[in-house]
């Protein structure tokens, strides 16, 4: 297959959205001392740069889930790979995610967690692809809409490549006979 990579938020959009989610986590769980739970493995970086970026006393959890095989399709069937190593009962949970396509990954996170009874339970995504979602989903800190394009960099893989760029590229396919 012939593609190219083209730029969709540059390093430093990417860095002015981090800022901006940091402050509005801060305001609202600053003192609460709250756990994030990271989704791995495509919010790795995110969650690195967002959890330094808020500057505030906090757990962290991981918890990895996939849909996807190879490919640019999700499959729709969520499976918990890794799942919570230390209760959130009472806890004001705030999860991140690479992105929010189907709803699938993160309604299956969500209802996994509201069973352990956390005190509070929040959203974030870096990019919400709204015109995709199945099941509906409620985002409480958004960095981006994106179109529907598949997109790689800052963390999140096309079959494991990728992750390694700064910023959010778009990947273009072109037929072998243009
Ligand atoms: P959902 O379960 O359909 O909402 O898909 C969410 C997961 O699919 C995300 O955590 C990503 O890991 C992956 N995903 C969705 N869209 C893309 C994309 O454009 N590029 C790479 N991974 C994606
Ligand atoms: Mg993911």
């Amino acid at each position: 297959m012939v593609f190219s990579l083209c730029e969709l938020i540059s390093k430093a959009e990417i860095d002015r959205a981090i800022g901006r989610l940091a402050a509005e986590i801060r305001r609202d769980v600053g003192d609460k001392n709250p756990v994030f739970v990271c989704i791995l493995k495509g919010s790795f970086v995110f969650a690195a740069d967002l959890i330094r970026a808020t500057g505030i006393p906090a757990q962290v959890q991981f918890v990895c889930l996939s849909s996807y095989g190879c490919g640019m399709e999700t499959s729709g069937r969520v499976k918990m790979r890794l799942g919570l190593r230390e209760p959130v009962a009472g806890k004001h949970v705030v999860v991140l995610e690479d992105i929010v396509d189907t709803g699938a990954t993160v309604h299956h996170l969500l209802k996994y967690l509201a069973r352990r009874k956390p005190a509070d339970l929040k959203l974030c995504v870096l990019l919400d692809k709204p015109s995709r979602r199945r099941l509906p989903v409620k985002i409480d800190y958004t960095g981006f809409q994106v179109p529907d394009r598949f997109v790689v960099g800052y963390g999140i893989d096309w079959n494991e490549d990728f992750r390694y760029l700064p910023d959010i590229r778009y990947v273009e396919t072109e037929t072998e006979d243009g």
